[in-house]
């Protein structure tokens, strides 16, 4: 299905589809008083190639639950495979999946598939590779993260046996002690000879799928946060200069981003850790490649501020925001340390206040999500005071493939 749009800002060449948008907004300016809103326009225009890429992705932790049952999801579909399951014959879709299943109305109630908006790669035709601290082939991970019906598993199985994670970037202190066990296919030498070899593998990626573009998406464990050290990794040069001398403080999840930036493919960041420390934005913006993602947010943190969003839109204040989250998967191990369930913490904080400035129209200023949540809204919530903000997350291995059932309790009060 394509849609055409009928309209002089929108034009249709062979290569594009380019068009013009006029972007309006306000500012608004306190005085006393009187608070001033001034209406503005900005005009934007955007080019839409309209030849599909031959689009790679290659994922960081490629063996971890995300990773192989992302590539099992692709592959299931791909071949069109069914499956017997307790609740009947089960076949391949892509349910879940917004770009194939969700849709937008365009008005006279036709309603069409986000991806038919504009020319967009099907998940079929995406090729697939990556890195993993941990060896096993991608079909011995989706066994280990037992996540799949065994029967889909066993179809799986002779499709994704050749899949074999690249060595990867393996720095202990980012990473909780406790995934040091499953660190058997790592690269040695100093930060400098490690990226070229990601860029390298990328290349080889690139060049053996023919591929016009390659995507690096990190779903691999959640790190500390990075310190950011004037003279280390605050500018574009001085980080560049901490690459050449092994500093300690930059991350594995840095350096990869480093490395894309470099072959110009964007990067994608699937969790909550400060991986794009402002050398590395300064980088991206050198460069003119895409960087983004600051965690997946695709469960109870994404839940939690749907719920609260709706709360304080229809004038209710919430007194107190609490999520108990019970793991039994290594995602939930390696935030069972300290140092990485800060990372989490901190970003679902952030999560929920941002929800709210964009409920506000709030610039995105600070971080701390209590006070500016407060600021926010002088009518529910006086100076001074703040909702209790909580977030637990247990590891309880028990839990381990139910997890689905039992991850997420909620509470809002
Ligand atoms: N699944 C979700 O719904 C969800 C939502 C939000 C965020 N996340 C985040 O996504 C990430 C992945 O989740 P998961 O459930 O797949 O976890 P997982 O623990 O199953 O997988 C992570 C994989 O990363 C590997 N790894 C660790 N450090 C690495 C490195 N430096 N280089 C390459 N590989 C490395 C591990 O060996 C493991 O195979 C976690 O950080 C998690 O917090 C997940």
């Amino acid at each position: 299905m394509e849609v055409i749009v009928n309209s002089e800002n929108v034009k249709y060449s062979d290569n594009y589809i380019e068009s013009r948008y006029d972007y309006q907004y306000t500012t608004s300016e306190r005085i006393g008083n009187q608070i001033t809103v001034t209406p503005k326009t900005e005009q934007l225009v955007f080019r839409t190639q309209r030849k599909l890429p031959r689009l790679g992705v290659m994922l960081v932790g490629w063996g971890g639950n995300n990773g192989c049952t992302f590539t099992a999801a692709l592959i299931a579909n791909q071949l069109g495979l069914t499956w017997p399951t307790r609740r009947g014959t089960q076949k391949a879709n892509w349910f879940g999946s917004i770009t194939q299943s969700s849709t937008i109305p365009l008005g006279g109630h036709v309603n069409v598939p986000l991806a038919s908006l504009l020319p967009t790669v099907h998940p079929n035709d995406i090729a697939v590779d990556g890195w993993d601290i941990s060896g096993l082939s991608v079909a011995q991970a989706m066994e280990r993260a037992q996540v799949l019906e065994p029967t889909l598993q066993e179809l799986l199985k002779p499709h994704m046996k050749k899949y074999r994670p690249r060595p990867s970037i393996y720095a202990p202190d980012f990473i909780a002690a406790n995934q040091s066990t499953r660190a058997d296919n790592v690269l040695g030498g100093n930060k400098q000879k490690q990226v070229k070899q990601i860029m390298k593998d990328i290349e080889d990626f690139r060049n053996t799928q023919l591929l016009d573009k390659v995507i690096v998406l990190w779903t691999a464990n959640t790190e500390r946060f990075s310190e950011i050290i004037p003279g280390v990794n605050d500018t574009e040069e001085n980080l560049k200069k901490s690459i050449a001398n092994n500093h300690a403080e930059l991350s594995p999840s840095t350096l990869f981003a480093y490395a894309s930036i470099s072959m110009g493919c964007p990067y994608i960041n699937g969790s909550p850790q400060n991986t794009f420390v402002p050398g590395l934005v300064e980088f991206a913006e050198s460069r003119g490649v895409y960087i983004g993602g600051d965690d997946f947010k695709s469960g109870q943190t994404k839940l939690k501020s749907v719920i609260v969003d709706f709360l304080v839109s229809a004038g209710i204040k919430p007194v107190s925001i609490v999520s108990y989250n019970h793991l039994g998967n290594n995602d939930g191990k390696n935030l069972s340390a300290p140092a990485q369930f800060k990372s989490k913490e901190v970003i679902q904080f952030n999560m929920i206040f941002i929800e709210i400035a964009t409920l506000f129209k709030l610039q995105i200023s600070k971080s701390n999500v209590v006070d500016d949540m407060v600021s926010s809204n002088e009518i529910l919530y006086q100076p001074g005071e703040k909702p209790d903000h909580v977030v637990v997350i247990k590891y309880v291995p028990y839990v381990g493939k139910f997890q689905f059932e039992f991850q997420n309790k909620e509470a809002i009060h």
